[in-house]
């Protein structure tokens, strides 16, 4: 059976799909499954950002396969952890939980990286580029932390 993780930001085109490239390429593909989601239904079917696809390249990881999608209440039942990029994504996907159980599934990405500070990954849609790499950056670091911790306690 996969582990199965859940990366969502607002639109699913520049925050959370480079979180889903980063973190996968950290994982086994045999034990673990990662995906992502927005909150928003805008992006419904894009490609994520040229922007993250350009960074995520510098890295060498190709997100550019991905395809956004919108988060929806089965999501709850599907992951087994769901990572949301902001406070606000935070509160959109608490929304939407039935039970204490679900609700549990959800953290803050940073709250890994700055446990219990619960600090944002700034969006940087409306920026420039440096916003996209310093949400690399950030990412990457958390997520080196998350793949540890999921392979230490699924091995
Ligand atoms: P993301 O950034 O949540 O990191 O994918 C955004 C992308 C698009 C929009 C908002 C945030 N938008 O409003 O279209």
């Amino acid at each position: 059976m996969s582990i199965k993780i859940l990366m969502v930001c607002l639109g699913n085109i520049c925050r959370s799909p480079l979180a889903e490239g980063i973190l996968a390429s950290k994982l086994s593909k045999k034990k673990f499954t990662v995906d992502s989601a927005g909150t928003g239904s805008w992006h419904i079917g894009h490609k994520p950002d040229e922007r993250s696809i350009a960074t995520a390249k510098r890295n060498g990881i190709n997100i550019s396969n991905q395809k956004g999608r919108q988060f929806s209440t089965t999501d709850f039942d599907t992951f087994d952890y769901i990572y949301v990029m902001d406070k606000s994504n935070y509160e959109n996907v608490i929304e939407l939980a039935k039970t204490k159980e679900q609700e549990k599934k959800v953290d803050l990405i940073l709250n890994e990286l700055f446990p219990n500070e619960n600090v944002d990954v700034p969006d940087p849609y409306y920026g420039s580029v440096d916003g996209f790499d310093h949400a690399y950056k950030m990412l990457d670091e958390a997520c080196e932390i998350i793949a540890k911790k999921l392979i230490e306690k699924h091995r």
